[in-house]
């Protein structure tokens, strides 16, 4: 007997495909993206494997900032390179002249590595460590958030010592629900980040007055996966009543971090509209003569993955039918983590329309959890059929691992009809090229 469908139904193929104009069905082709074969990536690189388009990342990122502009704003968008660090993903930010967010001295290298200067990186964080802020120091960061009075005096400290001025953003904790996965709530007063809204104003004083330090402005960042205008209008306001209440003691406020979160479309939920997202911030900073900077990740690149995979095979369980596929938990962990929907189409045109039914989705990794849908309609889908799980363009392969010594996925990136190899799947033997034997354990083994 097979599980029953979810209520409600999920939506059907054609509607997953309709509500993403960058893919296409063609009767001999299979599923396309940008008008590229998926089959025919999978054919050359092998499964699983990534496939990003630039082309939908570059309007995504006019889109957004087509949406700023129209607010009549200032405004700045700094690419959270989080949500996809590959160096060509930050390229294509580079190119377009965005700035970047980063939350480590990896991702602050990555992005010049990228080249995306130093002036236009923004380095947030709540436990930068003293050498992590020398180099972004020494290299001429654009900004630093600082997220509590102990990390401004460290900041201080060194900035003092490396005869450097630090441009300091405080990022204020609005305590604002975003009604979010609790898992990705980043602004709630229980959660680690930022400084305490009742802190925020005495400590940007006191940062006036500390040597190495210049505060700029304030930052904030509710959360991630935010479809609803409210909370960013909430937190904003917040956060625009301290630009007042600052000026109002005589202290300069130049800029807000605006943060990211907005969301997108996953399963039948529509993504954010960026202008819910700029009509926010306008109408809480629009008339106070700020530089507003914006840190979205997931919007800009999250629609323009998707992960490829394979059927290892099809198992018939006591009261469901399993299908393995050769992708798992340890490529896109954001079905086990947060329970997240991933839209699973099948790549060939005969699969997509071949009766269906419903059918668990796992991996072959070694833990029930590792399961991308469960009871999802599907058609029978034998061995070797390929399926593309889509929207994995966002925390996607960032959040892989090598568990069960897994190599790394291949990956592609699609531009105008062209498509090249990103990044080659890793070998077995580079899993443990780094590791050595202690001395005492060396000459045995046979
Ligand atoms: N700025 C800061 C300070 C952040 O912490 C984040 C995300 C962003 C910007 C970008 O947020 P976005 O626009 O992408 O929502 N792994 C989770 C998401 C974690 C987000 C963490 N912070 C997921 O797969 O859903």
């Amino acid at each position: 007997m097979n599980a029953p469908f979810p209520a409600p139904a999920d939506p059907g193929f054609a509607e997953l495909i309709a509500a993403r104009p960058w893919l296409e069905r063609h009767a001999m082709d299979g599923l396309c993206l940008e008008g590229v074969p998926l089959a025919a990536i999978a054919d050359a690189l092998g499964t699983p494997v990534w496939v990003y388009a630039a082309g939908v990342i570059r309007r995504r990122l006019a889109g957004l900032r087509a949406a700023l502009d129209a607010c009549r704003l200032d405004s700045h968008v700094h690419y959270a390179v989080k949500a996809n660090d590959h160096l060509a993903v930050l390229r294509l930010f580079a190119d377009a002249g965005a700035g970047a967010d980063v939350v480590s001295g990896g991702e602050f290298l990555r992005a010049r590595a990228s080249g995306i200067p130093p002036r236009h990186i923004v380095f947030s964080g709540v436990g930068k460590t003293a050498a992590e802020l020398r180099l972004a120091l020494g290299e001429g960061v654009g900004q630093i958030n600082v997220e509590s009075a102990e990390e401004l005096d460290m900041l201080s400290a060194i900035a003092h010592a490396m005869g450097r001025i630090a441009p300091v953003a405080l990022r204020i904790n609005p305590d604002v629900d975003p009604g979010t996965h609790a898992k990705i709530t980043t602004g709630r007063a229980d959660n680690k980040f930022g400084i305490a809204y009742a802190d925020a104003a005495a400590l940007y004083a006191r940062a006036a007055t500390l040597p190495g330090i210049a505060p700029v402005g304030l930052a904030l960042h509710i959360g991630s996966q935010i479809l609803a205008a409210a909370p960013f209008r909430t937190a904003y306001g917040r956060a625009a009543e301290l630009v007042r209440a600052l000026r109002g003691q005589g202290l300069a406020v130049e800029r807000v971090d605006c943060g990211g979160g907005l969301g997108i479309g996953y399963r039948d939920e529509a993504s954010a509209a960026p202008e819910i997202f700029a009509g926010a911030i306008r109408a809480a900073f629009g008339d106070l003569g700020l530089r507003l900077l914006v840190e979205p990740g997931r919007w800009l690149v999250g629609p323009a993955g998707v992960l490829l995979a394979s059927v290892v095979l099809v198992k018939q369980g006591a009261d469901r039918r399993f299908v393995v596929l050769d992708a798992a938990m340890n490529d896109l962990v954001r079905p086990a983590m947060y329970d997240a929907w991933h839209a699973i189409l099948p790549v060939s045109a005969a699969d997509a329309m071949a009766p269906r039914s419903p059918a668990d989705v796992v991996g072959p990794v070694c833990e029930s959890g590792d399961t991308f849908a469960r009871g999802r309609a599907l058609p029978p889908l034998g061995a070797g059929a390929r399926v593309a799980i889509l929207d994995a363009g966002a925390y996607g392969a960032v959040m892989s691992s090598t568990y069960n010594a897994r190599p790394l996925a291949a990956i592609a990136m699609i531009d105008g009809g062209r498509w090249a190899e990103i990044r080659p799947r890793q070998t077995p033997e580079s899993l443990w090229a780094g590791e050595t034997l202690p001395g005492w354990l060396q000459g045995g083994g046979t």
